[in-house]
């Protein structure tokens, strides 16, 4: 397979505010390419993918953890924050995936995992042996398992309590996560430094910015129920100074499964900023569910609420990632209806979500695989895509945990779906073989060869979406139509967003979840009154818009427009 890319530009480009206009990759190392046939994806192996992710028009990769780690939470338990897995390569090939990255003006962000390390790491190894040495106050340790009863606990599946018993220290330490996850003591002023050099190790190595991972739990009270308590903003805040001050461009994007209002708080403000990017949890399941219920209401409720937000910080949206479909921050009406639609057999759901793949949930509607895609990608925020859904791969309920959607990235039709050459029975995990989704058919290489399949269409909507940047940059507002299967809303740019020989855009973006096709009136700002509506993927010329602002539009079943207002 070879890629050419239309418009290779080499070196990373100067831009402040890269994160806002970019399409970023979610991608497992370990999932990606075998490149030494030991049956797990190694850097070299990503390495290899790159021109396919530039071809895709990919500018960021987000890298989850690849740390030297037990690997008893996807890596998420770290071992040893300056050292990567072996299986996955050296540092050598970390740099040079760095290098080989910047020059196609692709960008790295990687996982900071902030919360807990895994109770292999060395400081914790120290604390439960010397509680009176250097590390012995490195985390939470307590002579009781009875402190802060209420705070909930995320894991529900697998743990009875956020405290475990340390038979060597004789002393309980609280674990947000799995009992091999030891919680950080943030209390520690010691722990601050640490996570701060780690900062710096990486971001020397050349590293565009971080996902702060699970940063709502850094500290612990009564009051706060150990969710996004003061002090931990103060860290955060402090974290964002040192990196305006000394890695200037680089961002932070907190992972806060939180309420709407609390996600915003990860922001800061303009004169005391913290994360650059935050995860928009509350509009992705209302994603999923406006898709079954045909209903945009909660969608517009949760639109309408969380679009004020400090200058130059954007939401980071996304549909799937390699955790489960987090159903924890939506009413339980709601949670039951979305386990009924999308978790109908006991095994697809795990903790208070589903773990499943885009394409299974949506059942492999491609109507319905293309209206989410146009939404992620027209949302404010910048679209982060999970490796694989391009395609629409499927997933392995039969493994466990969240393993059934980190599955190998299908390639070819070929041995193990050409993601490595090594024994079948020596894959970290089995390639996809289910009825409708197995790797014989559903790989990039079938994928490229016709032209109408859905990575095409992929491709074209992140291209459309390149050129035009109001997508990214562009202010949002909600349009109102009484058709309550339909969400409208208007992006605009302003003359100030544009780059250098960039003119102001503005793009209507109409979303039909309704089951059969729709007529929807639209009423849009009294400014657009008589503006002219243009496809901006075939060119065709659209109904304009009314002297009254309003426009009325013929939708196909789950159909979507994208429109220059001109
Ligand atoms: C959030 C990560 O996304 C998830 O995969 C992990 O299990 C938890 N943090 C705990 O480390």
């Amino acid at each position: 397979m070879s890629f050419t890319v239309p418009f290779s530009q080499p070196g990373l480009q100067h831009d402040p505010q890269w994160y806002r206009r970019a399409i970023f990759y979610e991608v497992m190392v370990g999932a990606f390419a075998d490149s030494d046939s030991d049956g797990v994806g190694d850097f070299q192996g990503l390495i290899g993918k790159l021109d396919y992710l530039e071809w895709l028009g990919v500018d960021a990769l987000w890298l989850p953890p690849f740390y030297a780690s037990p690997l008893l939470d996807g890596g998420y338990d770290v071992a040893d924050y300056r050292s990567v897995l072996p299986d996955y390569g050296t540092l050598d090939d970390f740099r040079e995936l760095v290098t080989q990255a910047h020059q196609r003006n692709m960008r790295i962000v990687i996982d900071l995992v902030v919360n807990h390390t895994s109770d292999q790491h060395e400081w914790f190894q120290q604390s439960r042996t010397d509680p009176h040495g250097p590390y012995g106050d490195y985390y939470v340790w307590s002579d009781t398992d009875d402190l802060w009863p209420d705070i909930r606990i995320i894991f529900s599946d697998t743990e009875e309590s956020n405290w475990a018993f340390d038979s060597e220290r004789r002393q309980f330490y609280f674990h947000r996560f799995f009992s091999h996850q030891p919680d950080l003591n943030y209390g520690n002023p010691a722990v601050h430094q640490e996570i701060f050099d780690v900062a710096r190790y990486w971001l020397d190595m050349g590293v565009d910015g971080f996902r702060l991972d699970a940063v709502p739990y850094l500290y612990e009270s009564d009051e706060g129920l150990g969710e996004s308590e003061p002090e931990t903003h103060d860290f955060i805040r402090s974290l964002r100074a040192m990196m305006d001050t000394d890695y200037p461009g680089k961002v932070l994007i907190a992972e806060a499964n939180q309420r709407p209002h609390e996600v915003a708080e990860y922001f800061g403000t303009t004169e005391a900023p913290e994360c650059h990017m935050a995860f928009d949890f509350p509009v992705m399941p209302r994603v999923f569910y406006a898709l079954r219920s045909q209903q945009v209401a909660s969608l517009v409720d949760v639109l309408s609420e969380t679009t004020e937000i400090p200058h130059g910080a954007t939401w980071a949206v996304f549909l799937r990632n390699h955790d489960e479909l987090t159903l924890e921050m939506v009413s339980d009406e709601e949670r039951q209806a979305l386990y009924g639609w999308y978790a109908y057999d006991p095994r697809m759901r795990i903790n208070e979500g589903i773990r499943r793949r885009l394409a299974t949930l949506l059942d492999n509607s491609r109507h319905e695989l293309e209206l989410a895609k146009a939404l992620l990608l027209a949302l404010p925020g910048a679209p982060f895509l999970y490796y694989g859904d391009e395609i629409a791969m499927g997933d392995n309920i039969w493994l466990n945990d969240r393993d059934a959607s980190r599955t190998p990235m299908q390639w070819t039709p070929d041995r193990n779906a050409g993601f490595s050459t090594a024994d079948p029975g020596k894959l970290y995990l089995p390639v996809v073989q289910s009825l409708g989704y197995h790797y014989s058919s559903v790989n990039v290489e079938t994928a490229l060869a016709q032209s109408r399949s859905f990575l095409h269409f992929v491709r074209q909507l992140i291209h459309v979406r390149r050129a035009h940047p109001v997508l990214g940059v562009g202010d949002f507002e909600m349009a109102s139509t009484p058709n309550e299967s339909v969400l409208a809303f208007v992006r605009t740019q302003s003359s100030e967003q544009c780059r250098p020989g960039e003119s102001p855009q503005t793009m209507l973006c109409v979303f039909s979840f309704a089951h059969h096709p729709t007529t929807a009136t639209i009423t849009l700002g009294a400014r657009h009154a008589g503006a002219r509506l243009r496809d901006v993927f075939g060119g065709g010329s659209f109904p304009g818009v009314g002297e009254n602002a309003q426009v009325t539009l013929t939708m196909g079943t789950q159909g979507f427009y994208w429109l220059a207002v001109e």
